[in-house]
């Protein structure tokens, strides 16, 4: 077969090192890629959101599956415009991708569905919204309901904080039409797990459940990022906790949206909390979570590709989606000043030294290759996964590879799987 991996992150690295070994596979193209897709399989110079230039390549190509990894394109129409040219391809439609392209068409859903989240309001008007919020007290959350690149949701310690989250979102619009709705949320406390699923439409099957650290900081300090590490499974999802999930989340989700004519296929991504008054939906996403990729697939015993397939052609109750037995701890190397603003092109060593070691492997996400040298092209460089027997294995292994790779500015957390109980 010849398969097209659609994104240049962490997730589409580890996308294509997975695939990469299937023994169906025969040319593998990333579009746009990165220094480390690179090196197994080749890159081409499309942009992720160009879609009109992906569906040429998967024609001209004679790409057999098209997997995709961020939400933009997914969001934008990518899997209509290949299903409208019969090109085979792994994401949900636009349509269905509202799960998280429109957190007000998430929020609407869950309610009609009667899927347990929280206390939340939406509002098209500043002032409408600013007199809600008045009446509300902090830690509040305030959210962009469209796509704002990860940056939409505002965690507010106080009502100041809180006031010039919806004034950034609703008057300045720095997010543009994504702050065309706002929501405003109660603050949820508890354990939050990200518990992703295989969904055909109709079928969905729960992944193991994963850890992810948003904040730049140790202790979850700081600000919030795309994900600065990652470990698998998190034991605060135990099987009996998945059963509840898949009976009171993802059934009722993928039932739902198969009933408005939108059935969901890919991969459904749900934040749950964990509360004291029982598990409560954060918020969706219509794709694999990055840095959540870099634990879940090497951890996955099935070849990726048979999943793929049969998610797409509708059978999916035919696959016994199996994971080992082991636990997997991902630490990301960032570029110095990231979230904020931070340099490129610098050099990146010891990548090889740190594949060398057992068990691990660097997934790579803001590099690419000039002049045969690898050099930093982004915020979250790449993130060093290892796979143990125990959560603490793996962890000591993860952070030898974090401690072989070095550039300019490097920063990594070092908390990343610290003090989590057994499972
Ligand atoms: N790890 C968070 C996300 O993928 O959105």
């Amino acid at each position: 077969m010849r398969i097209l991996v659609v994104g240049s992150g962490g997730r589409e690295h580890t996308l294509t090192w997975k695939i990469a070994q299937s023994p169906q596979v025969d040319t593998l193209f990333v579009a746009p890629g990165n220094g480390g897709t690179a090196e197994i399989a080749e890159n081409v110079a499309v942009a992720d959101t160009d879609i009109p230039a992906l569906v040429d390549f998967a024609k001209k190509g004679h790409i057999d599956l098209t997997v995709v990894g961020p939400e933009a394109p997914l969001v934008a129409g990518l899997v209509d415009a290949f299903n409208a040219a019969g090109l085979r391809v792994f994401g949900p439609t636009s349509a269905a991708a509202q799960l998280e392209g429109s957190k007000a068409f998430s929020k609407r859903f869950l309610i009609e569905e009667g899927i347990p989240s929280g206390v939340g309001a939406i509002f098209h008007d500043y002032d409408a919204a600013l007199a809600y919020l008045h009446g509300q007290k902090a830690p509040i959350v305030v959210k962009a309901s469209g796509l704002a690149a990860g940056k939409g949701v505002f965690v507010c310690a106080t009502m100041e904080e809180a006031e010039n989250a919806l004034q950034q979102t609703m008057e300045e619009r720095v997010f543009g039409a994504a702050g065309d709705e706002a929501l405003i949320e109660d603050c949820l406390a508890g354990e939050e797990v990200s518990l992703l699923a295989f969904s055909d439409g109709k079928t969905v099957v729960p992944m193991i459940p994963a850890r992810d650290y948003k904040r730049v900081g140790d202790g979850d300090a700081g600000p919030n990022t795309g994900g600065m590490g990652c470990y698998a499974p998190s034991p605060y999802l135990p099987p009996e906790v998945i059963a509840e999930a898949h009976r009171r989340v993802l059934q009722p989700t993928v039932d739902g949206m198969r009933g408005r004519g939108t059935p969901y296929v890919g991969v459904l991504y749900a934040g749950l909390m964990l509360t004291e008054r029982g598990m409560r939906v954060l918020e969706f996403n219509c794709r694999f979570g990055d840095p959540e990729t870099q634990v879940l697939l090497p951890l996955l015993e099935n070849d990726l590709v048979d999943i793929f397939l049969a998610c797409a052609e509708g059978r999916l109750s035919e696959i016994d989606v199996r994971w080992k037995p082991a636990h997997a701890v991902c630490v990301v190397k960032a570029s110095g000043g990231y979230p904020g603003t931070y340099e490129k092109g610098k050099p990146i060593t010891g990548v090889a030294e740190a594949n060398a070691l057992p068990d691990t492997v660097v997934f790579q996400a803001g590099t690419k290759l000039a002049g045969g040298k690898l050099i930093t092209a982004g915020g979250r460089v790449l993130a060093v996964t290892s796979i143990g027997a125990s959560l603490e294995q793996a962890r000591t292994k993860a952070y030898q590879g974090v401690a072989c790779i070095d550039f300019e500015g490097a920063q990594n957390r070092s908390d990343i799987a610290a003090g989590a109980p057994p499972s």
